[in-house]
């Protein structure tokens, strides 16, 4: 498949995970690939790794110009990078509630506000072809417990995917978010590294998913190459879960099917 071929897109939070995945997968079906991280050292040809961070403003302009240079415009952003923080509204202090809101949310303002400039431009001269994908999470529409902070992040980032859908969407810019489930990903494994029992907490996770696994990085990576492709042109405003049934099943226990 080659949908993408002409395109030209930045990742942030591109060099990991879930970024790194779509980066790949942008690349391999034919688009010219910029990945914006805080640590773009472990990123390699054909993607160009830029080393940004996204809460701050300078450091992202930087970056989404290196990045229109390098490629000759965008086509496409992914607005990815994100950070976690776990606890209840009484464990995490303000200082910590401002700097998850200034990444997971300011992050996707400060970059989608430095790139618009560019997908006007291709919206114009290519219509059907600019957008933006943002990575929100099944935190944002189902409440799960210990994420207070993370979750309020996330249902803003759902919300600001729906505002901005209705700003750009007659400029010919569609905005849509992927709400994954529990990822296998460095951030996942840095969590469970951090359990008492990793086995067992590993274990917790993958029953709370109805496929009874954790949702792969490619998988999600296919979900935001399906809204950032010109296939998917009359979609904008919608989020697309990536969660293993999740968010919208309700299954019995095994032994009764
Ligand atoms: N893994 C999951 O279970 C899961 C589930 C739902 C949503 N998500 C979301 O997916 C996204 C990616 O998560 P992941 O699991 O791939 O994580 P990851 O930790 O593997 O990758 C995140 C990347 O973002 C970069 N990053 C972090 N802060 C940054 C900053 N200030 N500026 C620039 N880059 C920065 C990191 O360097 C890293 O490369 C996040 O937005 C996360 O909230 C993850």
């Amino acid at each position: 498949m080659n949908d993408f071929a002409g395109l030209r897109a930045l990742v942030t939070g591109g060099a990991s995970g879930i970024g790194r995945a779509t980066a790949d997968l942008l690349a391999a079906r034919g688009a010219r690939v910029a990945v914006l991280d805080l640590d773009p050292s472990a990123v390699d040809k054909p993607l160009l790794g830029l080393r940004a961070d996204v809460t701050d403003d300078t450091s992202v302009r930087t970056a989404v110009q290196d990045a229109a240079e390098a490629l000759g415009g965008l086509d496409i952003l992914v607005n990815n990078a994100g950070i976690g923080a776990q606890g209840t509204v009484e464990d995490n202090d303000d200082a910590e509630w401002r700097h998850v809101f200034d990444v997971n949310v300011l992050g996707m303002v400060r970059t989608a506000r430095a790139c618009l400039p560019y997908l006007r431009r291709t919206a114009a001269a290519r219509p059907g072809t600019a957008a933006i994908v943002n990575t929100c999470s099944i935190a944002a529409t189902a409440g799960l417990p210990q994420r207070a902070l993370y979750s309020a992040t996330k249902g803003a980032v759902y919300s600001l995917t729906l505002a901005m859908a209705a700003d750009h969407v007659r400029e010919g810019i569609r905005v849509n978010c992927v709400t994954p489930g529990t990822a296998d990903t460095p951030w996942i494994g840095r969590l469970l590294d951090a359990a008492g029992d990793p086995a067992a907490e590993r274990a917790a996770l993958e029953a709370r998913q109805p496929t009874g696994r954790l949702v792969s990085a490619a998988e999600v990576a296919g979900a935001i190459a399906y809204l950032a492709s010109p296939l998917s042109a009359a979609t904008t405003g919608t989020a697309l879960a990536v969660d293993g049934g999740m968010q919208g099943l309700r299954l019995r226990p095994a032994a009764d099917r």
